[in-house]
């Protein structure tokens, strides 16, 4: 997790000036103008929420909820819809009061939002990066540039070119000792650590086959029917962004990393190669509307190990079917339940047998985790733990380990959208991007990075036939 070589002991903001290398760092950054020297003589950690969703809010509360945290206060704020930014900020302010501090001047709208909300910052402040993936690398370049610390949400790619540039904003990053946390909880989550030492540890043996399974019903913005009149394409396709490979990497991306990582996490690398299953089974919503998303409903994905061993994932969108949500992994001396339900929830455990029955007292059962007093909330433990390695001046950055679990989600969701084999290598090395100018947008009515036809469908893949990349457009 932490990649990042710890060489000063920074505990205050002046400290953090005077040592922690921003100013000295040669920028590998092309036009970048170094900041203002803020000399603040105060402790205060000020953030920004750059996207003011579901998620960023309830990143803005963890981080305010961090404790022995000194003082941290929500500073400013960004979206592109006023609607989000306003309800976000009376989400917050009611629950944290004056620990948020983000006047009028400093809740900003619009695709250079983020700008305006970092520029409102110091060096060694925190950024909250919760927008759809595809802005993602825009925003942690310019964060690097005012030297930010970050937390980013999962997934932080969904293509080979971005996370060839994320990897490389990475080591910018870590050469300017900024710390930056990504949003893959699993890794914070206290019984998920205690089984992965249980597991090196031998505890189950070698490991020859994990297993993921989220199937559910149509969730989030997974599945669109065609774009209504009165919003623009651009906003119709950030704001159902689950539904559009560009802004996602789509229902696979968004939902399944979860398993994904924490799954190769617990084996201790990635996987070299993936083939796949997929298809939309239902093509039209319950009241006859075409569905006009890129998305399959169902997924399920081989992927394999330089050692050969296997992890199966299993990914299904379809009301009315078995509801399945659990992660498991299976060794040479028994197997292991990792996320009992969800996408990390306890208990971890670990078994005898390769059949897990779930009963307390089951003579089968070895180990059963268990969540210290106050650790029990994976998002907070991950903010308690980037907050304290900023004040404590700790290694941290999880970008590199957040790019490769995106990379091997892109990997079986390519596999699934083009009927092919692809491996680790191919997926890192592509070419093909799939939002290139999203940097360039400029409002609203921007060129949208996908295109409907006629019917207001969207291009899909078509395993066997589109096999170069996911989709023609
Ligand atoms: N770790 C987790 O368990 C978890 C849970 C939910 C979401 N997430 C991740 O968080 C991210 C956001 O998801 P969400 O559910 O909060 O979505 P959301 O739609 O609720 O929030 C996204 C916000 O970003 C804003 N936005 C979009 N483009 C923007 C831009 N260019 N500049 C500024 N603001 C912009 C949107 O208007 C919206 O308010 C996704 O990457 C998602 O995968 C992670």
């Amino acid at each position: 997790m932490n990649e990042t070589p710890s060489n000063n002991n920074l505990s205050s903001r002046r400290d953090f000036l005077k040592t922690a290398g921003y100013f000295t760092a040669a920028s590998a950054l092309a036009g970048v103008t170094l900041p203002q020297v803020h000399a603040a003589e105060n402790n205060t950690l000020q953030i920004a929420l750059v996207g003011c969703g579901g998620r960023g809010t309830g990143a803005a509360a963890n981080a305010l909820d961090v404790k022995n945290k000194g003082p941290i206060t929500l500073a400013a704020m960004a979206d592109v819809f006023d609607k989000r930014l306003s309800s976000s900020y009376q989400n917050i302010k009611e629950k944290h009061g004056d620990a948020v501090d983000v006047p009028k001047d400093k809740r900003f709208i619009g695709f250079d939002a983020y700008k305006h909300a970092m520029d409102s910052l110091k060096p060694g402040d925190i950024v909250i990066l919760t927008t759809p993936l595809a802005f993602r690398w825009v925003h942690f370049t310019y964060a690097i540039q005012k030297g930010l610390n970050v937390f980013m949400e999962k997934p932080l790619t969904a293509d080979g070119p971005t996370s060839r540039r994320m990897l490389k904003l990475a080591d910018e990053a870590n050469s300017r000792n900024l710390k930056v946390g990504v949003g893959l909880m699993s890794r914070h989550s206290r019984p998920m650590q205690q089984l992965h030492e249980r597991i090196q540890g031998g505890e189950i043996g070698d490991i020859l086959l994990m297993r993921g399974y989220r199937c559910h019903g149509p969730v989030a913005s997974m599945a669109s029917v065609a774009k209504p009149e009165g919003i623009s394409e651009l906003a119709y396709q950030i704001q159902r962004f689950h539904s559009f490979l560009w802004a996602s990497g789509g229902c696979y991306s968004d939902f399944y990393i979860h398993h994904i990582d924490h799954l190769c996490w617990m084996k201790n690398g990635w996987p070299v190669k993936a083939s796949a299953l997929g298809g939309r089974h239902y093509k039209k919503d319950p009241e006859g509307r075409d569905y006009i998303d890129q998305n399959f409903d169902t997924y399920a994905v081989e992927y394999t190990f330089a050692d050969g061993s296997k992890f199966l994932f299993e990914g299904r969108c379809i009301n009315g079917c078995e509801a399945i949500y659990h992660s498991m992994v299976h060794g040479t001396k028994g197997s292991a339940v990792v996320s009992a339900s969800g996408d990390c929830s306890p208990p971890s455990s670990t078994w005898k047998t390769q059949s897990p029955d779930r009963n307390p007292k089951s003579p089968n059962r070895i180990w059963t985790s268990t969540t210290p007093p106050g650790q029990g909330d994976p998002y907070l433990n991950e903010w308690n733990d980037l907050v304290d390695a900023i004040r404590n001046d700790k290694p941290y950055s999880e970008v590199k380990r957040g790019v490769e679990a995106s990379l091997v989600t892109s990997m079986g969701r390519m596999a699934a959208h083009t009927g092919r084999e692809i491996t680790f290598d191919q997926i890192l090395n592509s070419e093909v991007e799939l939002a290139p100018d999203v940097d360039k947008l400029v409002d609203l009515n921007s060129p949208a990075p996908v295109k409907a036809d006629a019917n207001g469908k969207y291009p899909v893949p078509q395993p066997g036939i589109v096999t170069d990349r996911e989709y023609k457009s």
